[in-house]
């Protein structure tokens, strides 16, 4: 596989960051993952909207115009012959040597990281077929979960925990309501209506949650965005979780308990037809 390093594209035993970098040594770092399907890139635009909001939040320069980082994405994705799959892009602050938590001085260059992975099933994958078991996991991670670093340690754990209680993934809670998943925006649906949590510092601001709530409203859904409990997504019709590699997956177990009829909904089915359709 040929990934890219600050300005190089190199295979990828070649490919060398500083140890000291502050993406490794501090979690100074952002990143984004673009899904590719048939080739194409799917929601570039907001992708790149969110990390420069990303980098602005962190006082951090991107060492890439523009141009030069949709010219990285197209040219992995040519070179590795990426039919399904996803472009990883990582920025961190770099390092002038030894271990500060001071940021080093603007001169200084970040550190630019590119890779592909192939995802041959990624348009329905077996568990968009079958549907995801959730758990509820104490949302223990910092108040800016808005900025898309890569301190992503707790969601780590979420993970490892779910995976021991043969589940797939968590909701996280915080206040007694569900902020979202691991990796993902949380959802539930009542009726005709899609309830989802409004932004703010306490999730991401999902890329995939903006478009899909766009073509939702097209397709005449009802759109509610209020945070909602455990006890309400055991209760409900549906529920489902959206995300750039897992575009909209449906949820049939929360904490323990079937949602609905336990298996995949009929509204998270759909939503997931509009989306890959709108995104292709
Ligand atoms: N995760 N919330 C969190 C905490 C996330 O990590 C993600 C994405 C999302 C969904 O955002 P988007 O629709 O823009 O992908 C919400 C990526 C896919 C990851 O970490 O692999």
């Amino acid at each position: 596989r040929t990934v890219y390093v600050n300005g190089e594209y190199l295979p990828e035993t070649e490919a060398k960051v500083s140890i000291f970098d502050r993406g490794f040594l501090m979690g100074d770092a952002v990143y984004e993952v673009t899904s590719v399907l048939d080739g194409k890139l799917l929601d570039y635009a907001g992708h790149e909207a969110r990390l420069a909001r990303s980098l602005a939040e962190l006082d951090m320069r991107n060492p890439l115009s523009a141009a030069e980082l949709l010219e990285v994405h197209r040219e992995l994705v040519t070179r590795n012959e990426i039919g399904n799959g996803l472009v990883y892009l990582q920025i961190s602050r770099g390092s002038a040597g030894d271990r500060n938590f001071l940021y080093p001085d603007e001169s200084v260059p970040g550190t630019a990281v590119l890779f592909t992975q192939s995802v041959p099933d990624l348009a329905m994958p077996p568990a968009a077929e079958r549907g995801i078991k959730v758990i509820a996991f104490d949302d223990l991670r910092w108040g800016r979960r808005d900025i898309k670093t890569v301190q992503l340690l707790w969601p780590s754990m979420a993970k490892m925990a779910a995976k021991k209680a043969g589940c797939d993934d968590a909701f996280f809670v915080k206040d007694g309501v569900v902020t979202e998943g691991s990796a993902s925006n949380a959802y539930i649906v009542k009726g005709n209506r899609i309830i989802t949590r409004p932004l703010s510092n306490d999730i991401l601001h999902g890329i995939t949650r903006a478009s899909l709530l766009v073509y939702a409203a097209e397709a005449q859904f009802e759109i509610e965005e209020r945070a909602f409990t455990i006890e309400e997504a055991q209760a409900a019709d549906e529920a489902f979780i959206t995300g750039a590699s897992t575009f909209v997956m449906p949820v049939i177990e929360v904490d323990g308990k079937p949602v609905g009829a336990g298996k995949p909904g009929k509204v998270a089915r759909r939503l997931r037809e509009i989306y890959v359709e709108a995104a292709r």
